[in-house]
């Protein structure tokens, strides 16, 4: 039985980058989300880019980067995925990503974690399309997810620098709302779910 104290901030949040690419707009945003969160989010990246491909050959003998990532996502009470959008899909890379922290069967390190999803691309749709797929994986996943609110990022060049600047002040204030949503989230799945990273 999980007691009350358990709930207490800090709430672990990793977060998860779908871009490998260095100039990505969609790191710049989980920059900007970190800056805007409430005090109460303690943040780690879950890093994807060290991980070989996934092959079930390998359940039961995972590779070393693959069982420290997934002890990554283990210590968390929440996940944050922030992604480009790929041809109505997201990244190979973060589904690769997904796929070793869903596996082997039975240790899925996903499931019960609080979840949020966004993401931004320069076009007018905002990865909406990506996400509604992320949605779906997460849900197989076993994942609560914030349903709302949305984030659908179009970012236009400048708007969020590479340090997690944001320079409209509407959008900041939308992401700083978006991230206190989170954390009230975090907390009422908490409250209902003890975390698996608290035992
Ligand atoms: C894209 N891009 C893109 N954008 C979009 O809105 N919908 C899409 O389906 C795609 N498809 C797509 C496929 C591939 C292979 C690439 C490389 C790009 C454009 C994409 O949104 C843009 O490059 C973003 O800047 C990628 O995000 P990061 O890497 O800057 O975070």
């Amino acid at each position: 039985m999980a007691s009350i104290i358990e709930h207490t901030p800090p709430y672990y949040v990793g977060y998860f980058v779908g871009s490998l690419s260095k100039n990505s707009v969609n790191r710049a945003l989980a920059l900007a989300l970190i800056r805007l969160a409430p005090s109460e989010l303690e943040f780690t990246e879950i890093v994807i880019k060290e991980l070989p491909l996934y092959n079930r050959d390998l359940d039961g003998h995972f590779p070393q980067e693959a069982i420290e990532f997934k002890a990554s996502i283990a210590r968390q009470d929440a996940l944050l995925f922030v992604t480009p959008e790929y041809n109505r899909s997201i990244p190979g890379a973060l589904k690769n990503a997904i796929d070793w922290a869903s596996r082997p069967y039975g240790e899925n390190v996903i499931a019960r974690k609080a979840t949020a999803v966004i993401g931004a691309s320069p076009g007018a749709i905002g990865t909406a399309v990506a996400q509604q797929g992320l949605r779906s994986i997460l849900s197989f996943l076993n994942a609560p997810q914030m349903n709302s609110p949305e984030a659908y990022i179009s970012a236009r060049p400048g708007l969020i620098t590479p340090e997690g600047e944001v320079t409209n002040a509407g959008t900041e204030d939308f992401l700083r709302a978006y991230m206190v949503a989170f954390y009230e989230y975090i907390e009422r799945v908490l409250t209902v779910v003890p975390s698996p990273a608290r035992g």
